[in-house]
């Protein structure tokens, strides 16, 4: 859409992954100032998102309520915006939500001015329930639409971002119906086996990408356990590489040094809010290691070596998997150490990752 909204991926925190519907204001609130105290915010991540379990009843008016764990929603965007972040939000097409919460079936206009009204910024709709109307392409396609026209509708600028499991061919139209980003997948679990699926499989069509629109892999896992640092490194950099939304799925007062240095890692997060809005892809695939490249604004090369197997290997690049000839400098995005030439060879830990950016003489 040319509303000028999300033309870098969306950063931020969204409240599923950790705490699913055991969601509060008062968390809210917590995230927001975690976000802050710790440096998130200003490494980039703005939106905090509440997701399914907010919503009460609708009033008399028909109006959505919050539910009694969110008192007043018109407040807590006021405190989230104070905080220089933005307030996010979840419905579905639907009679139900996904978790079964009351969602936006014969009120879409009503609650995109309800959304607006209270300050929200970003919305995810989520298409759950009411498989009646949205059994085949065209008629998810007009119900993303008619959402998305709705919020186009209330004036406020809100970032959309449809959840409809990569199907229907979604990101071939994600746009026109307003989206600013679409799932390519379904849900992401805290395991390797699982994250990798969706982050070298599951991405999306990189054609679809670029600024103002895209593919979404789902919420990071990154901090909630699940994972050895070699492989939150690799879910890092597959969404960095893919420009892929980050939005933190973790309790953020209970960030780990290691998750800290990787969701703040400022080099990583450029490649992936790079403004030429690439989508990178894997350019040779040997044995466990998939190597990819993504183009860059300045005209730098970001390459991630990635080993998917389960025993330590190594591998050179050349000039085809950089896509130029002559290298100007070296630069390790994990250590931060810079040189002047390609290594021999490159180390990758098993379900790691080497993330190089790489400055050409062309
Ligand atoms: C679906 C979505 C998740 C989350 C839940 C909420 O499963 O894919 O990301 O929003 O619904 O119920």
């Amino acid at each position: 859409p040319a509303d000028g909204l999300a033309q870098t991926p969306p950063m931020g925190w969204s409240s599923w992954n950790k705490f699913a519907e055991h969601i509060d204001d008062k968390t809210v609130r917590a995230m927001a100032d975690s976000m802050v105290s710790s440096g998130l915010r200003d490494a980039g991540y703005v939106y905090v998102n509440i997701d399914d379990g907010w919503q009460g009843t609708r009033g008399p008016d028909g109006q959505i309520r919050p539910n009694a764990k969110f008192p007043d929603m018109k407040a807590l965007a006021d405190y989230v915006h104070s905080r220089g972040l933005k307030l996010g939000i979840y419905s579905s097409p639907g009679l139900r939500t996904c978790a079964g919460f009351e969602g936006s079936y014969g009120h879409v206009a009503q609650d995109a001015r309800t959304f607006a009204a209270w300050g929200i910024d970003y919305l995810k709709y989520d298409l759950c329930s009411g498989e009646w109307f949205y059994a085949d392409k065209d008629s998810v396609q007009r119900t993303y639409a008619e959402m998305g026209a709705a919020l186009r509708a209330t004036g406020r600028p809100i970032v959309y971002s449809l959840c409809e499991y990569g199907r229907f061919d979604v990101g071939s139209w994600g746009r026109s119906v307003g989206g600013h980003l679409w799932r390519t997948t379904g849900d992401i679990t805290d395991q390797y086996g699982d994250m990798a699926k969706i982050g070298f499989e599951h991405n999306g069509n990189p054609g679809d990408a670029g600024p103002g629109g895209w593919n979404d892999p789902d919420m990071l896992e990154i901090g909630n356990g699940g994972m050895s640092d070699d492989e939150y490194r690799s879910h890092m950099a597959l969404w960095a590489m893919s420009a892929a939304p980050l939005l933190m799925g973790h309790d953020l007062r209970l960030t780990s040094a290691g998750a800290k240095a990787l969701l703040e890692n400022r080099a990583v997060i450029a490649i992936d809010q790079d403004a030429k809005g690439v989508q990178g892809v894997a350019v040779r695939k040997q044995g466990a290691l998939e190597i990819w490249r993504k183009a860059l604004a300045d005209g730098d090369v970001a390459i991630a070596i990635f080993n998917r197997g389960n025993a330590p290997s190594s591998i050179g690049l050349d000039a085809q998997d950089i896509g130029a000839g002559n290298v100007r400098s070296v630069r390790d995005l994990w250590t931060g150490s810079v040189g002047t030439s390609l290594a021999h060879a490159y180390a990758i830990p098993a379900h790691g990752v080497v993330m190089l950016r790489i400055a050409t003489l062309s």
